[in-house]
């Protein structure tokens, strides 16, 4: 979370910089700032809140920084401090001649600021950042070299960054570097970009340079020099980026989120493309690199991820077990990585990530891999760090997804999980033809029938604005679908701030029962199948103690109109899939209570789309 950009070139800098950050604007926003050369300063400019603030206070002060070609700039999503302009980047040393922006976590930051105020340095901000600041700017006073005081000051520095740097008596330097967390170059003609995300340069370049941990890149107007820790000049990789510059635009939609809902159906049918060709023949899935002797013999399988993406990852693992018979645990990668996680060659590791960069995923399947295990990486984000590190990479193609709750990029990862079952079963031989071809036939219909639900959506927009002004909600579901409990809960919470949960149904009664009342909406995720009933029976016990209940359901049973107040139905579809259609509307209740209460759907209070922090 957070993003810096920097530029030196020849254009204006305070467009591109605002322009990257614009583009940025997912990983955080609490604040934003700015700082440019001046002729003999350099001037930094800050606002709390939203970069729409930044452009207001910049605008100010438009003849201040016109002609100036250089300059650094950073989005903030808290992590030390209150999202206040004292705390917004950049920070700088006492003087004001150095100046940083940072993305990640100094973890030794108040053993630095002890040693650094001994020395005299006045702290003016609550930030782990401005340590960095000052004990740069105390070397850089005795070597007058800047890349050499970025270096020797990363051998001090213990956590996770990405730094640009600049300094005033430098009027035609950039330096930067990286450890755990993300930050590429962009290479144009005489002039240079430093980004956290591909975004951001994209505009201007394709040809970019990744800069790996440790790192550090000097650039010049016509320059570039990368150097490793210990100061050795490096070879620089610049690739060609397989990407066009996006205009990302609402389409008429009042939301992001709204639209990325409206766009699963043509998510799904892109991540088949190629894939599932007909019911009749087998899965096509190249990306999985292990091969099918491997496979047949797999007996073990760990999916790591975190918030949607668990979620997303909870119903791999109910698919996996049940169409291929492997044994899967799941966890949540925060957990993963801080005990001793029994891991190793014969396991399979996947990987579940939006933005392949989250640091905590990132974290464990590095960890996994160390011990030998196969990591297969299942992002939306082929050019991310997690795509970097895996062996085998499933992009699942959604697109570029702007809304901070996740909803296409989660469907687009549940398909990928049907695909991959799918061929695996079909390599270990453990589904029988007929249930092959009619789950493959089904998946196939599955994109016209979230069409069907999108054109009721006005049905489903009326439910949700009769319960907007409720403090708490309740999802219940069983098997397959608790997950989809879960991440209809999630949504909820995300963007309208109510306290939602998700439980099996069948765990009602050993506590949460306990909170039943006329007050309380009660949601029952009732898809046909093997749970219908029981979850039908645990439903009449939340009625009978007045809840207010809710069904999500497949089902015409009549006397489903006696239980529920109101019936969100859905089209039909076997139990195996249903997660796939019972999201939707789970998504446009979410959307809709927020919309109605007037919350900030797309870039909800506290949140960031990728959490690049432990
Ligand atoms: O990029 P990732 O999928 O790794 O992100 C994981 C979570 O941070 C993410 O799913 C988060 O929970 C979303 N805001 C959900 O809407």
């Amino acid at each position: 979370m957070c993003g810096i950009v920097g530029y030196i070139g020849t254009r204006q800098v305070v467009d591109i910089l605002l322009n990257g950050l614009e583009q940025l604007e997912y990983r955080g926003y609490d604040s934003a700032g700015v700082a440019v050369m001046g002729e003999n300063k350099i001037n930094i400019y800050k606002a709390e809140g939203k970069l729409e603030n930044l452009s207001s206070e910049l605008l100010i002060h438009k003849d201040e920084y016109k002609n100036s070609t250089l300059g650094i700039g950073h989005i903030r999503w808290a992590t030390h401090g209150a999202p206040n302009v004292i705390n917004a980047h950049p920070h700088t040393c006492n003087c004001g001649r150095l100046v940083i922006v940072h993305n990640g976590i100094i973890e030794n930051y108040k053993e630095l600021k002890a040693e650094l105020e001994k020395k005299g340095a006045k702290f003016r901000s609550q930030t782990d950042t401005e340590a960095v600041a000052h004990l740069i700017a105390y070397i850089y006073n005795d070597t007058k070299d800047l890349t050499e005081a970025v270096r020797l000051a990363t051998k001090k520095i213990e956590g996770a960054y990405a730094l640009c740097v600049m300094h005033s008596d430098k009027k035609d330097e950039l330096v930067a570097t990286k450890r755990n967390a993300p930050l590429l170059v962009g290479v144009g003609d005489d002039e240079y970009f430093v980004a956290s995300d591909v975004p951001a340069i994209i505009p201007y370049t394709k040809r970019a340079m990744y800069l790996n941990d440790n790192q550090i890149v000097t650039l010049t107007r016509n320059d570039m020099t990368l150097i490793d820790a210990e100061g050795k000049e490096l070879p620089k990789k610049v690739e060609t980026l397989p990407w066009e510059p996006v205009a990302l635009s609402k389409m008429g939609y009042k939301h992001f989120m709204l639209k990325e809902i409206h766009e699963q159906p043509d998510v799904i049918r892109n991540v088949l493309v190629g894939k599932l060709h007909s019911a009749q023949t087998p899965i096509k899935l190249d990306e999985v690199k292990l091969n099918k002797d491997t496979l047949k013999n797999l007996n073990r399988i760990q999916i790591i991820a975190c918030g949607t993406s668990l979620h997303a990852a909870m119903i791999g693992k109910y698919i996996i077990e049940d169409f291929c018979g492997i044994s899967v645990d799941i966890e949540a990668s925060s957990e993963y990585i801080y005990r001793k996680t029994v891991t190793d060659e014969h396991t399979l590791v996947i990987g579940v990530s939006q933005s392949g960069e989250t640091a905590d995923t990132l974290t464990a399947i590095k960890q996994a891999k160390a011990k030998g295990s196969h990591v297969l990486i299942i992002t939306n984000r082929p050019d991310s760090a997690m795509a970097r590190e895996a062996d085998s990479l499933i992009p699942v193609n959604a697109g570029i997804e702007v809304s901070v709750a996740a909803t296409k990029s989660y469907i687009a990862q549940l398909v990928s999980f049907y695909l991959l079952a799918i061929y695996m079963a079909e390599i270990k031989n453990t589904m029988s033809s007929k249930a092959l071809y009619e789950i493959k036939s089904e998946m196939m219909l599955v994109p016209q029938k979230i069409e069907q639900i999108l054109s009721h959506k006005e049905t489903i927009k009326q439910c949700a604005q009769h319960y907007a002004n409720t403090k708490d909600f309740i999802y219940v579901a069983r098997g397959i679908n608790y997950p989809t409990a879960l991440e209809g809960a999630l949504k909820l919470k995300e963007i309208s701030y109510i306290n939602a949960t998700g439980y099996p149904a069948g765990e009602l009664k050993h506590g949460p029962i306990a909170m039943l009342d006329e007050s309380m909406p009660v949601l029952s995720i009732l898809m046909k199948g093997s749970v219908y009933e029981k979850l039908l029976s645990n439903s009449e016990e939340a009625k009978a103690r007045n809840a207010r209940m809710i069904a999500l359901t497949n089902s015409k049973d009549e006397k489903l109109k006696d239980l529920f107040e109101y019936i969100i139905e859905v089209p039909d579809i076997q139990e195996l899939l249903s997660p796939l259609i019972a999201m939707i509307p789970l998504q446009l209740i979410a959307y809709y209570i927020a919309e109605y209460l007037g919350k900030d759907v797309d870039q909800p209070r506290n949140l960031a789309k990728s959490v690049t922090v432990e």
